[in-house]
């Protein structure tokens, strides 16, 4: 067959290999390492040449990587922003480049929105809303209980951590039983959820009756502080999550986690099929929000076999 004939036939083998420079946030949840294993095996399946950067949960990393997509000319940049602002210049950089940017997880404030294409994840507004309907219900069924809640904030400036408090706080706005304590960051991780859960409880002690954390490593990592105060998880202190790990789903079954919101890390083959449209010029819309429930610990257990990160 002639070359022209070949590429008829075999149009995806002919092609040029799409390349996509992905810039990671960083490895600092479980959560993380799932999305990073489900992007890169996407790539693999899709035949995307993918080139990946840790940010190791610093902006000035990212823009470092990005400079480096511009610089070796990839096909389309996709990243998971670390925080929400700050990002105008370089993907104005980008844009002069005439390289298309994809959001994956995580949002950015830009004063123009073409700067990038789409942005590919969660609704976390929703997920802290969640969060907190769920606590809502939970006093409704237990009028005689208090609920003194401490809060651990995602990584600050994150759309995530600004978001998930957002939802929660306008669910437990018209909720007078539902008292806001304390809120700090534990920056998404389970060494610093739990120093910070140890903070809590000395300047707050058996007060607290509620904990809120913006994300399952950080609950975990509290969990172990609260035990080690000699208090009950899951009973005297009501620990409520968000992502839908594992790791969740076993504190559910050992009792010592009260509920997770989900949300979902596996986007790689919702990446590829986006950035294989934006290479085709097909249209891709502005926003593509991801589906998911929330799981409380009563539906723990038979969940957890479909679990799949
Ligand atoms: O941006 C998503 C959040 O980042 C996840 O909820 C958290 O676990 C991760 O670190």
């Amino acid at each position: 067959a002639t070359a022209a004939t070949f590429a008829a036939t075999h149009p995806a083998l002919a092609a040029k290999p799409l390349t996509i420079g992905f810039s990671q946030v960083g490895a600092e949840s479980e959560w993380r390492t799932a999305n990073t294993t489900s992007i890169k095996d996407a790539a693999k399946k899709a035949g995307v040449i993918m080139k990946f950067a840790d940010a190791q949960q610093r902006q000035e990393n990212q823009v470092k990587a990005i400079r480096s997509f511009i610089a070796q000319r990839v096909d389309i940049i996709a990243f998971s922003p670390v925080v929400e602002s700050g990002w105008d210049t370089v993907l104005r950089e980008a844009k002069a480049a005439k390289i298309p940017v994809i959001l994956t997880d995580r949002g950015v404030k830009v004063a123009d929105p073409s700067l990038y294409v789409t942005l590919l994840g969660s609704d976390f507004v929703e997920e802290g809303r969640r969060a907190a309907r769920w606590l809502v219900e939970h006093a409704k069924k237990n009028p005689g209980r208090a609920y003194n809640i401490v809060e651990l904030q995602g990584t600050v400036g994150s759309a995530p951590a600004i978001d998930r408090k957002a939802g929660f706080a306008e669910v437990i706005k018209g909720e007078p039983r539902l008292k806001m304590l304390r809120s700090q960051t534990g920056d998404f991780t389970r060494t610093k959820g739990k120093e910070v859960m140890e903070a809590f409880l000395k300047s707050e002690g058996k007060n607290i009756t509620v904990l809120y954390a913006h994300n399952d490593d950080m609950a975990i990592g509290a969990i172990q502080a609260i035990e080690e105060a000699g208090i009950k998880p899951g009973k005297d202190i009501l620990v409520i999550s968000i992502d839908g790990v594992r790791g969740a789903f076993e504190a559910m079954l050992q009792g010592k986690l009260n509920v997770t919101v989900e949300c979902n890390p596996l986007l790689g083959p919702q990446l590829m099929q986006a950035a294989l449209a934006v290479k085709a010029g097909k249209p891709v819309p502005k926003r593509i929000v991801v589906n998911e429930g929330v799981f409380p610990a009563e539906v723990a257990a038979k969940e957890f076999p479909n679990r799949r990160y």
